[in-house]
């Protein structure tokens, strides 16, 4: 696929080159089920993480950790004092994640650079790979934070000191552990621009049958770390009247919370996808489960309502049945609107490229959701198969995410110009 503008350039990227690099970094952390599991900063993420180093120095790319143990490989620009125009993703994905989720954005990145290698050219801004670290929010309860940090929502030491669901280490003890623990700046300086290509894990662009989803924002977003306490006891001896059975509790609340979403319209995506048991033992009443909530609707206004009513709902059932609930909100994000200029950026280069495109909104989030907060900021998506992610079936085609990555290469090089 090449391109060639007005001014002349030409710089194609390789599709090819792109999936392999996509399936050797899926053999790291690869699952029987034909997905990856890579969680953020186990030893599986530190080998991601390696991999992609030695890519990025192989493609000539001056590497630098930052304090969150963000990667960022850096092409000089013509003129090195400018802010960089900045792309990236995340490498670390669920427990049983699929092949493209987050990879898709930071190796499309690597192959923007080893395209312009190619070609030979230089553009006038520096371009900046960034793979952010935990974007996925597995161990540490909250996502994005790395990005977060970077972009100024959270200190340093917060996002260091994040603990894990056991509280046995923190962020920062983890990143120290497999030799991530950078001593770069974490943001605070100016970037041009930051683009994030991404599969859409959704089902809309395969049913309209496009290439491209210009992103134009994402939905909000509440977390919530759901505490319920009851008493442990023999579940041969204590008589059912008598419990008070944490794990009911949970289930019943659980339960409240998928009906909740459909007291709304658009309908709100409500999951309680975390449980903690204690003792998880099957010949003892549980005494104490810890759930997560993740709530997301388009309207700030109807997710508050929701929350209070969720809320509301767990202690409700919790005074029911006896028990006591703590509820904490773990993390939270406003619906994100992106950058008009960047938006139109991307549609202008699929329809330079002959590739269909439409505008879509994200359910996800993506650390792009933060970089919005202080550069102007686009999204790329391209189709996944039936929209299924966060799931080891997750699939992309590879002319698909070829095509997306040279909307990539497109943007960025027009926002860093060329010398
Ligand atoms: C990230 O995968 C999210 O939770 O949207
Ligand atoms: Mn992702
Ligand atoms: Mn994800």
């Amino acid at each position: 696929m090449a391109v060639t503008d007005k001014a002349g350039w030409t710089a194609a990227i390789d599709g090819d080159r792109l999936w392999r690099s996509l399936m050797d970094m899926a053999r790291i952390g690869a699952t029987p089920g034909g997905g990856v599991g890579r969680v953020a900063l186990t030893d599986l993420d530190k080998a991601g993480r390696d991999l992609f180093v030695s890519w990025c120095k192989g493609a000539g790319l001056e590497v630098r950790i930052d304090r969150m143990g963000n990667i960022i490989g850096r092409r000089a620009g013509a003129d090195d004092g400018a802010p960089p125009v900045v792309t990236g993703s995340h490498l670390d994905s669920q427990p049983l994640g699929g092949r493209f989720d987050g990879a898709y954005g930071v190796l499309a990145g690597l192959e923007v650079v080893r395209a312009l290698n190619d070609a030979g050219l230089v553009t006038r801004a520096p371009l900046e790979i960034v793979n952010w670290t935990d974007e996925e929010g597995v161990r540490f309860a909250a996502g994005v934070v790395a990005s977060g940090v970077y972009a100024g929502r959270f200190d340093l030491d917060y996002g260091l000191n994040l603990a894990d669901r056991e509280g046995t280490t923190t962020l920062g003890r983890e990143l120290a552990r497999i030799g991530y623990d950078g001593d770069a700046l974490c943001g605070g300086y100016p970037i041009a621009a930051f683009f994030e290509a991404h599969i859409e894990q959704g089902p809309v662009l395969e049913h309209e049958g496009a290439t491209i989803g210009a992103v134009l924002g994402a939905q909000g977003q509440r977390c919530y770390a759901v505490t319920v306490t009851g008493e442990e006891g023999h579940a041969g001896t204590l008589p059912m009247a008598l419990r008070r059975d944490a794990m009911v509790g949970a289930a019943r609340m659980m339960d409240g919370l998928n009906r909740l979403a459909f007291e709304f319209e658009p309908t709100p995506v409500i999951t309680t996808g975390h449980v903690q048991v204690r003792p998880n033992s099957r010949n003892t009443v549980p005494g104490r489960v810890v759930f997560s909530i993740d709530a997301r609707h388009p309207d700030d206004g109807v997710l508050a309502e929701i929350c209070v009513k969720a809320l509301d709902l767990c202690h409700g059932v919790a005074a029911e049945g006896g028990l006591q609930v703590e509820i904490a909100e773990t993390s939270g994000r406003d619906t994100v609107t992106f950058d008009p200029d960047c938006i139109e950026a991307v549609r202008a280069a699929a329809a330079r490229l002959g590739l269909a495109c439409r505008d879509v909104y994200s359910g996800a989030g993506h650390d792009a959701c933060n970089i919005q907060r202080i550069a102007p900021t686009g999204m790329i998506f391209v189709p996944c198969k039936e929209g299924i992610s966060h799931n080891e079936r997750e699939a992309a085609a590879a002319g698909d995410l070829a095509a997306g990555c040279q909307v990539l290469l497109e943007v960025m090089v027009a926002r860093a110009g060329l010398a």
